[in-house]
């Protein structure tokens, strides 16, 4: 039989009937439908196509060992936080990955590409900021399961941006490798305490092809005010979150779809010269509580 455009999902999906794995069969079948549709749908002439082959091929050609311009594109695209979302609900046992529901542990968003492997272990109550010149704030909070049990020893990796929206591995010249990132411990009753300053809100890297497509569409790169955090204790559903600074520009249209309301936080100003002295920080200051909830693992 011809290959044609009715038939075209049957043909291609018969050539993986003998595939072993039915999960990765599941995938090609499905690939191959919505492929199929979409293009029936868009209808590309061949120089269009071959002008998105290009475009996918200049992602990879972008990528290399410190940049992912794949996953700028998935979380342009909002996959990156539609996965996340899904994987959420199926790790807290949720009705099902399909509904994206909701559970009592603290909601998760995208990991991002400036996580690295190990931030610098620093004590409760350090500062993460070495350079300085931002606004001071103290961010405070607790480990705890559902039912409130705090989570002592829970491990509380952070990392931001600075007061001009850049990462150190960005800036090397300008920051030190390890400015803006701290790795705690909670302590014995699951509360942490840190010291930094207020991040800025930044545009995600656009000198790549991603950047080229949020240009010819019109959509701007930026991301709003955030501090990341990755929250993991034995026993327990790590948690990759952010708090957002409340107030930020672009909370209403962050450019890879990550915020969630219940993450964004008040960095309220302090005006308290005896709390200021407490925590080493000049007066005023600002302040941000974010209390983090893990579900217990299911055994
Ligand atoms: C980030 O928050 O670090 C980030 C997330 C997605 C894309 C680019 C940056
Ligand atoms: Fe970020």
């Amino acid at each position: 039989m011809d290959f044609s455009e009715d038939d075209s999902v049957d043909a291609v999906t018969a050539s993986f009937a003998d595939t072993p794995d039915p999960r990765l069969r599941e995938v090609m079948d499905s690939l191959v439908r919505h492929l199929h549709g979409f293009l029936r749908e868009v209808r590309p002439s061949l120089a269009e196509w071959e002008r998105g082959i290009e475009f996918l091929t200049a992602i990879g050609q972008k990528c290399d060992e410190h940049r992912q311009e794949f996953i700028l594109f998935s979380d342009v695209l909002g996959a990156s936080m539609l996965v996340e979302t899904m994987e959420a609900a199926r790790q807290s046992g949720g009705a099902s990955g399909a509904t994206g529901e909701e559970s009592d542990a603290t909601a998760s968003t995208v990991l991002g590409p400036f996580h690295v492997v190990r931030s610098p272990e620093r004590a409760l109550g350090d500062s993460i900021d070495s350079v300085g010149t931002g606004e001071p704030c103290l961010i405070e909070g607790s480990v705890s399961t559902p039912d409130g049990t705090p989570v002592p020893g829970a491990r509380i990796d952070v990392w931001q941006a600075d007061d001009h929206g850049f990462y150190d591995v960005q800036v090397p010249d300008a920051q030190p490798l390890g400015n803006g990132r701290g790795l705690f411990t909670a302590d014995d009753e699951g509360r942490f305490w840190f010291r930094s300053i207020v991040p800025a809100h930044y545009p995600i890297p656009t000198d790549g092809p991603v950047g080229a497509l949020l240009t010819a569409t019109k959509r701007h790169p930026y991301r709003p005010a955030h501090v990341h955090f990755i929250v993991e204790a034995p026993g327990h559903v790590p948690v990759t979150t952010h708090v957002f600074v409340a107030g930020s520009a672009y909370l209403d249209s962050d450019a890879v779809f990550a915020v969630k309301q219940s993450l964004v936080r008040d960095f309220a100003p302090v005006d308290d010269p005896d709390a200021a002295a407490r925590h080493g920080l000049p007066t005023p200051f600002r302040r941000a509580r974010f209390d983090v909830v893990l579900q217990p693992a299911s055994s």
